[in-house]
């Protein structure tokens, strides 16, 4: 197993991580226990992050999984914040400030950027990826493309 320090150099090398990644699911399939790895993965080695987890889609809302970070919101509405407009229109949203999107929902008020990825399998909304920051600005398109991967390969390795 390789070791989980947190990575606080700057840029991800999704190459690692996606190597890591199938690594880390590559002997188990449960949907919660292999989220709470990818959500631990995410947290200790993306630089600046603090939240990183999973909102599952419930009847129409999203409802808290696996997380690392701070305790969060546990119920969010799908017309509600970015993770909700995620979910509404099944596309990643990446916002450099939080602040300055209405109806944002601040779990944390430390948190400034966010992106949000739809997990979909099938046609089905599953839920969605939520990763948080201080800094504003922290996800760059690079860092999107990254991540969109990543959530593709979890979505592979696990049965949902
Ligand atoms: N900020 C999110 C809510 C979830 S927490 O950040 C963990 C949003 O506006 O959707």
């Amino acid at each position: 197993m390789f070791d989980l320090q947190r990575n606080e150099t700057g840029v991800s090398d999704y190459v690692l991580l996606a190597a890591q990644l199938e690594s880390l699911l590559a002997t188990e399939r449960d949907f919660i226990a292999n989220a709470a790895q990818f959500a631990a993965l995410l947290f200790n080695e993306m630089p600046g992050l603090n939240w990183a987890g999973f909102y599952f889609n419930r009847d129409e809302q999203l409802l808290l999984g696996p997380f690392q970070g701070r305790v969060a919101c546990v119920r969010i509405d799908f017309d509600r914040g970015v993770c909700g407009a995620a979910a509404t229109t099944r596309q990643t949203q990446r916002v450099a400030d939080v602040h300055a999107v209405d109806g944002h929902i601040a779990c944390d008020s430390a948190s400034n950027s966010e992106l949000v990825v739809p997990l979909e399998k099938n046609g089905r909304l599953l839920g969605v990826l939520d990763l948080d920051s201080p800094q504003l600005g922290r996800f760059s398109a690079e860092d999107q493309r990254g991540v969109e991967a990543l959530v593709a390969i979890f979505l592979r390795l696990t049965d949902c």
